[in-house]
Order: structure tokens, then C-alpha cells, then sequence
């Protein structure tokens, strides 16, 4: 097991590049299952553990997968006769696996997928995924911790409304809608950048979507869909993370790969707070901050285009350092506050009510011994460390690893002082 330690009481100044997004690339390679004929080519891949759970998924169903870690590239031939089960080894591992259901039924007209189950931020159920599924017109049977879907006649076009706008479930059912028969609309779907670039691919493969950045997805249902070449999205919260450690350790970071237009709840925050963020084009923000003290904030997650769940833990940490009481509310996943037990233990003035974090500050943490209790959790406790006194040492951070490449080089070449250690 490998630990993190970090030595806090460093500035962070200079420029760091940012990554392909996690959450764009996982479900977009789950897409390339969709394509019968032509091998996709993936470009901005980044080498995380993540991205090699599901090339294995999809070796393990008999696609060729093959990852070029220099050139960042990862081609993908779907085109050969393909297994239709899922096995509980890789959805246990990664609940994104989840994402081959879709093209799996499109094209095979079966298949069966362990049920992904509950994890570290809450019960994460799939009864959305599974409603667009059967109005399409599959079947399901949900038994011994696997559902299995059967469209043997293909899948018929339809209305479907979400109860919630689920990422997943929006991505699970517009892959399927693809290849249905007719017109499909997605009602009350997800509009979270990552959906958008997958849309992007889909229609590079052939399909036919409009609607895109709404709530209404049309899609009409084409025979087939061919392999293609996508440039995969910068990861907007990799570029969160160093946007707040830029302002939280009074620093001066040019962060290359953010775009405000994936960041705008963050960068509205992050002002509000007295912080500087420059947009200095379509693809760098330039942080930086020398309050002494920064002002409070209220931050509430919502779906897009409101503020990301996946930086609620990342944003408190900013929290911390100004001068009131600020309020974090999480109304996205039921138990998302694992970070904050971790943080009182930094000497963070925190407490929990109900669906919401109250942070009085300011506060000075001391550096301790944390656990990371997921992956954003685990970043957030980094950005803790470099503003603590002495140091802090993180474990469990194979959760890091799962968001974030090359994490402790990329802070030590802003200055930080950050070392792995393997146990
Ligand atoms: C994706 C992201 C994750 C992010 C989340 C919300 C990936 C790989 N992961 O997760 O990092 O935090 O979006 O932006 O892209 N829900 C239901 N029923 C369903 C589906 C979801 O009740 O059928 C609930 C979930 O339990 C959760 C909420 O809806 O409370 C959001 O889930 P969803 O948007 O589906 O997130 P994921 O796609 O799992």
C-alpha cells in the first residue's frame, strides 16, 4: 500500500496541464462497443487505473484494445463477434463499467451485467438506466446480482422521462436509442459536459442526435454505426483541483486545459470568495490570490449547469480559510461528507446538519494522519495538507489514482512538496 505525505506551507506557482477527463473517456469507450465495423481511436487518454479497468472489461469481451501511454492514444476494434456478459470482477471495481449494457443489447440483442451496488458515497441504484431500457422495448430480469436485458426483435424508439437527470442512465439509454428503431426523445436528460462530448463521438460514428447542452435529446435510430476518431475532453475537475490549490496556498497557477465553459459554478464560487480568476482563452484560467482572508461562501450541488458534486469536498477545503461561516450542501449523492471527519481531524471546524456542512472559519489545520475515502475526498485532503502545518500523510490513495495522473509531480512542479511512499 502506498501513502501520500504532504508538507504543507508551500505556494504554488507556474503551469500545469491538465488531463483527459475520466469521466468523459470511460463512457465513451464504452460507446465504441456500438461500432460493427472501422476501429475508434481515442486521443488525451490519460494513464489511470480506471481507463485500464475498462480496457480489460472490454478485452474480456473480445474487443482488441490496445493503450499507448506516451502518445496518450487508446484505438479500440469492436468489430469481431462479442461476449455479452459482464462480470461482477470489473463492475465491482468500477461502477462506469455499468455503460457496456447499452451497446452490448443495441447491437448483440442480449446481455447481462452485474449489478454495480452501493459505494463509498451512497446506494447509486440504476432503476433509471433500467426504465429506459424496457420503453425501449428490452426486457429485464434482475436476479443473483446480475440484470440481464433481451431485445430479441431490437429496440423500438420512444419517449422516455427521467425522474432524475442521472449522467449514467442519460448515457446508458442514449447509447441504446442509437441503434433503435425510429425516434427516440430523452426527456429531463443530464447535460453534463462529459454527455456532450460523448454526443460529439456518437455523431462522429454515425448517429444522428440533436439537442445537445439541453434536457431534450432527439435521436434517430440509423442500422449501424462505424469506429472513429475522438479527441477526449479535458478533465474538469482534475482542472478544479488545481484551481483551488492555486488560490488556497496564495499562489499564482495558469491552469492549461481548464475551460471556463465546463467551470462556470466554480469560477462564480471561487470570485465571490475574492479570488482572482482570469479566463486567458477558450482553454486556460489563471488563478491566483493574495488574501489574507477570503469570504464566505454558500455552494449547493446540483445536476449541471449547477455546481458538480465531484467538487463539493475540493471547494470545502477553500472554505475553511475564510473569515464566517460558510454552508456546503450536497443534494446529488445521499452521503457524500466521508472527507469532512477526515478534515476535523486536521482541526477543521466543521459540523453536519442534516444534508449540509457548516465551516466556520477561519481555520488553521495542523497536519495529521488522514485516510482518502474517495477519489475527489482524497484530493481534497491533498489541497488540506499543502495549507496545514507540517505534514500530512494520506492513505488509501489508490482512490486517488483512479481521477488523477501523475498527482504528486504535477503539484511539486508548482513548488509543493509531495512524496509517495510505498509501504
Ligand atoms: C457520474 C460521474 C460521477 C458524478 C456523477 C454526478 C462518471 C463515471 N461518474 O456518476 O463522478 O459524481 O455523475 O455528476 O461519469 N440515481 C438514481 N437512479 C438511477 C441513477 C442515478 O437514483 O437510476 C441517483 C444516484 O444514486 C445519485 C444521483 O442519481 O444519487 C446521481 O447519479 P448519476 O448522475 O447517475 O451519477 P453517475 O452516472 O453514477
Amino acid at each position: 500500500m502506498s501513502k501520500i505525505i504532504v508538507e504543507g506551507g508551500t505556494r504554488l506557482e507556474g503551469e500545469v496541464q491538465i488531463d483527459g477527463a475520466k469521466n468523459a473517456v470511460l463512457p465513451i469507450v464504452a460507446s465504441s462497443l456500438l461500432a460493427t465495423e472501422g476501429v475508434s481511436k481515442f486521443y488525451n487518454v490519460p494513464n489511470l487505473s480506471d481507463v485500464k479497468i475498462i480496457s480489460e472489461l472490454l478485452e474480456s469481451l473480445g474487443v482488441k484494445v490496445s493503450y499507448n501511454k506516451d502518445e496518450k492514444t487508446l484505438e479500440v476494434d469492436a468489430t469481431g463477434k462479442l461476449k455479452t456478459e459482464a462480470d461482477f470482477e470489473f463492475v465491482s471495481k468500477m461502477r462506469a463499467s455499468f455503460l457496456v449494457m447499452a451497446p452490448l443489447l443495441a447491437r448483440e440483442k442480449s446481455t447481462k451485467v452485474s449489478m454495480p451496488g452501493g459505494c463509498a458515497i451512497g446506494s447509486r441504484p440504476i432503476e433509471q438506466h433500467l426504465k429506459g431500457f424496457e420503453l425501449l422495448g428490452a426486457e429485464i430480469i434482475q436476479d443473483a446480482g446480475y440484470v440481464e436485458a433481451k431485445a430479441e426483435n431490437g429496440l423500438q424508439g420512444t419517449t422516455i422521462f427521467f425522474d432524475f437527470p442521472s449522467v449514467g442512465a442519460t448515457q446508458n439509454v442514449l447509447m441504446a436509442s442509437c441503434l433503435s428503431k425510429g425516434t427516440t426523445i430523452l426527456e429531463n436528460a443530464a447535460q453534463e459536459p462529459e454527455i456532450n462530448d460523448m454526443i460529439k463521438f456518437l455523431r462522429k460514428m454515425g448517429a444522428k442526435i440533436s439537442g445537445e447542452k439541453t434536457s431534450r435529446l432527439v435521436i434517430e435510430g440509423v442500422e449501424k454505426l462505424v469506429g472513429a476518431e475522438h479527441t477526449i475532453m479535458p478533465d474538469r475537475v482534475e482542472a478544479a483541483t488545481y484551481m483551488v490549490a492555486a488560490a488556497a496556498t496564495k499562489g499564482n497557477v495558469l491552469v492549461k486545459g481548464a475551460r471556463y465553459e465546463d467551470n462556470i459554478a466554480l469560477v462564480a464560487k471561487m470570485r465571490e470568495m475574492g479570488i482572482t480568476v482570469e479566463i486567458v482563452s477558450d482553454n486556460d484560467i489563471r488563478v491566483t490570490n493574495d488574501n489574507d482572508y477570503l469570504k464566505p461562501i454558500d455552494v449547493k450541488t446540483l445536476p449541471h449547469p449547477g455546481f458538480l458534486t465531484d467538487m463539493q469536498s475540493i471547494i470545502m477545503v477553500l472554505t475553511l480559510l475564510a473569515k464566517g461561516v460558510s454552508t456546503v450542501t450536497e443534494t446529488v449523492f445521499e452521503n457524500r461528507f466521508m472527507h469532512v471527519e477526515e478534515l476535523k481531524r486536521m482541526n477543521a471546524k466543521i459540523r453536519i446538519e442534516g444534508r449540509s456542512s457548516i465551516i466556520e472559519g477561519p481555520n488553521t489545520l495542523e497536519g495529521t494522519r488522514v485516510k482518502a475515502t474517495d477519489l475527489r475526498a482524497g484530493a481534497a485532503l491533498i489541497i488540506a495538507g499543502l495549507i496545514a502545518h507540517g505534514k500530512t500523510t494520506i492513505r488509501n490513495i489508490y482512490h486517488i489514482d483512479r481521477g488523477y495522473v501523475d498527482i504528486e509531480s504535477k503539484f511539486n512542479n508548482l513548488g509543493a512538496k509531495i512524496e509517495r511512499v510505498e509501504e
